[in-house]
């Protein structure tokens, strides 16, 4: 799928790319929203290839339950009797992404070992001052950073990581680093952890605002229907799936083979089906949350949103909002400060049976 927009976002990255590395950036958004279309954009198309170095770790598709997981997913290990930067240099002719961090083979376990004095971040910072020395800016994005939030090494892994990520920016100005995640709760701890204050900046990811979503489907109908769209049935698509790119490139792609009051309703009438099935077991057996009356609060905080897509999250006790997020409901903008439906289809849903 060819890519759409998100300039504001793009011109931000740059900006921040362009200028020597002080912060680390979290970038956020509801699920689906688009955050790691717009970062592979950006490596792929938006970047000078003689100027930057991109270690790009994706850590969605990985089991990561102890520490050697993660370092794993962090290194590629290689064979070839090569320097790592003479690897990268051969690597990088083409496009400047690179998936993982290159280490000769069996440097790793040496390492790890404990008796080592230098240990893997030592061997990054070493590889990273080479690229720098080469005239090349290195920058390390981390893709579903949250899912080695709750790992413990001798503290919690994330915080060796977090220290580690302030040193490359805020005290070498070495390498950028950005971290993704969709887990608003992440963030939230994130946001509030005090090891970061005034060493990170978030960047919000949200889905398409009214405007840039009809453009969206301007921009897909001539390309797969090769034909426009009506005002009428733009309009009606936002009022179903709002700016959620999936949502309408999937309401597009459909219209080639079947009419859009049907796809809209079942796709409507999947998501109500989820929320009605959610509601039923929720009534089954109560959720274990600490606050009195759980389903019955539970239900009232969804029924806030019958009549408003955003509201405050001091509007809605605390631990009902984070089982709300917890099971895909609700996202949090902890910068913000507000709670809203992950998506105009669950907003619907939620409309619909509250
Ligand atoms: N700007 C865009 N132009 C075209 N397609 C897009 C755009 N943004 C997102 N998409 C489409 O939406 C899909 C989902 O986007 P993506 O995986 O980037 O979302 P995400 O925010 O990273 O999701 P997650 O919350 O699961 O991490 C992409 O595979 C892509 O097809
Ligand atoms: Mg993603």
């Amino acid at each position: 799928m060819e890519f759409f927009n998100r300039e504001k976002e793009i011109k931000e990255i740059l900006s921040i790319i362009e200028f020597e590395p002080n912060f680390i950036y979290f970038i956020y958004g509801p699920i689906n929203s688009g955050k790691t279309a717009l970062i592979n954009e950006i490596i792929n198309n938006r970047l000078d290839n003689d100027k930057y170095v991109v270690f790009y770790i994706n850590l969605r598709r990985y089991f990561i339950s102890k520490y050697d997981d993660f370092i794993a997913l962090l290194f590629k290990e290689y064979s070839e009797d090569k320097k790592p930067l003479e690897l990268i240099k051969g690597l990088i002719k083409d496009s400047p992404l690179i998936f993982g961090i290159p280490i000769p083979k069996n440097t790793l376990e040496i390492l790890l070992s404990k008796n080592e004095e230098v240990n893997v971040f030592d061997y990054i910072t070493n590889l990273l001052l080479d690229i720098k020395k080469e005239g090349k800016q290195p920058i390390i994005i981390l893709d579903e950073l949250q899912k080695i939030g709750d790992l413990k090494i001798n503290g919690f892994l994330i915080y060796e990581l977090f220290n580690y990520f302030i040193s490359l920016t805020k005290e070498m100005h070495l390498s950028h680093v950005f971290c993704l995640s969709s887990d608003s709760l992440f963030i939230e701890k994130v946001y509030n952890e005090a090891m970061l204050n005034g060493r990170a900046k978030y960047l919000l990811v949200d889905d398409f605002d009214k405007e840039t979503a009809l453009k969206f489907m301007d921009f897909l109908s001539k390309r797969i229907l090769n034909k426009t769209l009506s005002k009428e049935e733009k309009e009606l698509i936002y009022s179903y799936v709002g700016g959620k790119p999936v949502l309408i490139i999937k309401v597009i792609d459909k219209l080639k083979y079947k009419k859009l009051d049907n796809i809209l309703n079942s796709m409507l009438k999947e998501e109500i089906a989820k929320l009605d099935m959610f509601l039923e077991l929720l009534d089954y057996h109560k959720p274990k949350i600490k606050i009195k009356d759980e389903v019955i609060e539970i239900k009232k905080a969804l029924k806030i949103f019958k009549d408003r897509y955003k509201v405050p999250k001091k509007g809605i006790p605390m631990p009902v909002y984070i089982y709300l997020i917890k099971e895909n409901i609700l996202f949090l903008d902890p910068i913000e400060g507000t709670l809203k439906p992950q998506s105009h289809l669950v907003w619907n849903a939620i409309k619909r049976l509250l």
